[in-house]
């Protein structure tokens, strides 16, 4: 037991979420180190549904701290409402959650600037959650980005918001996307807006750094999914922060000698949202099955989710990369039907075996998936909470994930509800989290 991270192992909606809030109440803090709110984790607690798009899942154990780490982009309307939908449900969150001062401020022209790289000819669309998320990115990294610290002061934010305004307007108006905004009015809103979002912020490095040293312990959220990491994705049909483990450091001031394990998060399957390459994806009626079982449609945008089976290649990459103790195999249950299942066990260009994953679009395009074909157990695994109770042939495929990735399935999911989990005994992912 000590800090963890959390993260998706896929191309996100792995079932983090859920994941984070059932294993939060063994840690005294969670934080969110990278996204915005681009990212949507479903919780059910009972029959009430959360939909956590800025806040970490953890904010839905009474007591713990939730943390907004300098990695994110924050708008503060999203946050604000999500902050309300949250309240009214019963949920305390003001005074559980520290906003870092130096996250960035998402401002609606950064929505604005999105259409540039989405909607123009010409233009490779990427399928983005159109929440302005890779613009507000841009700005930090051109290093004209506006911190939630300058939001705090009228007498920084105001020039600086004045400046870069003034220059989206002139390269939106050349590109021909302007929208008329009203700026002042923006500016006004978003001094309201520091007004009520004051009494969160805080130095978070410190206080994550300072909560350590206390003997607290941290479980770090990860948003999105290691293939849509900026650097170790499907670039550039990816997201623009480090959802990978590394980002868990740069997003949050904790450095690498206080992290003690790493989890990935993966579904028994795999799904996309949005534009890319996909190696295993079922085109055929097996995709719309896995859909249809999985409720596989996004909890931001209500995109249908492209739909295919676990790439185990792809999962051997995505723990290299993070370092994977374990991995948590989410929504066995939605292969309860299937009289086969494909696992795709090796990559295959103009038939030759490779083993690295191909850094290009063009080449992952080019990829033939291998496949085996293991037997269904075609019986419902369905809120199943014990390893013994599930069906032998089930357990079979788990083995099968664990040997052809060479990490272990420390638990698995059966269900959306806490409830329908099972933890393996004597398993790392126990003891990273009990
Ligand atoms: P996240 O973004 O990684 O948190 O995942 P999402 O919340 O976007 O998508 C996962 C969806 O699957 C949610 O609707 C969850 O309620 C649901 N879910 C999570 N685990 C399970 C499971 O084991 N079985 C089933 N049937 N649904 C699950
Ligand atoms: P959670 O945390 C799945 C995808 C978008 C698009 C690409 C870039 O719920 O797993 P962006 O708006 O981030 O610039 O879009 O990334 N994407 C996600 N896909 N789950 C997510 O979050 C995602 N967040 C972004 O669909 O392909
Ligand atoms: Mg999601």
């Amino acid at each position: 037991m000590g800090n963890v991270i959390i993260l998706g192992s896929q191309w996100g909606d792995e079932g983090k979420g859920k994941i984070v809030d059932l294993f939060s109440d063994r840690f005294d803090i969670v934080a969110r180190y990278q996204g915005g709110h681009n990212a949507g984790h479903t919780v059910f607690i009972g029959e009430k549904k959360f939909i956590l798009k800025l806040i970490p899942s953890g904010i839905l154990r009474p007591g713990k701290q939730a943390v907004i780490g300098n990695g994110l982009v924050l708008d503060p309307a999203a946050l604000l409402a999500e902050i309300e939908a949250l309240e009214s449900a019963g949920v305390e969150v003001t005074r559980s959650l520290a906003i870092s001062n130096r996250a960035h401020v998402l401002f609606p022209s950064h929505r604005m600037m999105e259409r540039m790289s989405e909607g123009r000819p010409g233009r490779v669309s990427i399928g983005t959650t159109s929440r302005g998320i890779g613009p507000c990115y841009e700005d930090k990294i051109a290093r004209r980005g506006i911190r939630i610290a300058d939001l705090m002061n009228p007498d920084i934010f105001r020039p600086q918001f004045d400046s870069v305004m003034e220059e989206k307007a002139v390269i939106a108006k050349a590109l021909g996307i302007y929208e008329e905004l009203d700026l002042p009015a923006i500016r006004d809103q978003y001094e309201g807006f520091a007004d009520r979002i004051r009494p969160m912020v805080r130095d978070t490095a410190l206080l994550l750094n300072q909560a350590i040293a206390a003997g607290k312990t941290i479980m770090f959220e990860g948003a999105q999914g290691t293939m849509l990491d900026i650097d170790h994705g499907t670039y550039p049909f990816v997201t623009s922060s480090s959802a990978s483990a590394g980002g868990a450091c740069t997003g949050t001031g904790v450095p690498p000698t206080r992290i003690h394990g790493v989890i990935g998060v993966s579904k028994a399957y795999i799904t996309r949202v949005g534009g890319g390459p996909f190696p295993t994806e079922a085109l055929d009626g097996a995709g719309d099955e896995i859909r249809a079982r999985g409720k596989e449609f996004g909890a931001v945008t209500g995109r249908p989710r492209r739909c295919g089976w676990f790439d185990a290649p792809l999962l051997r990459y995505t723990a290299a990369i993070n370092g994977f103790d374990s991995i948590v195999i989410t929504k066995l249950d939605v292969l309860d039907t299937f009289a086969t299942i494909p696992v795709c066990v090796g990559y295959r260009i103009a038939g030759r075996e490779i083993c690295e994953m191909p850094p290009t679009v063009a080449e992952i395009e080019k990829v033939e998936p291998v496949f085996e074909c293991l037997p269904g157990w075609q019986s419902s695994t369905f809120g199943i909470d014990t390893f013994d109770a599930l069906p032998a042939k089930a357990k079979d495929y788990l083995a099968f994930l664990e040997s052809r990735t060479g990490v272990e399935a420390g638990c698995v999911s059966t269900g959306p509800e806490r409830k329908q989990t099972i933890v393996r005994p004597g398993s790392r992912f126990e003891k990273l989290v009990t």
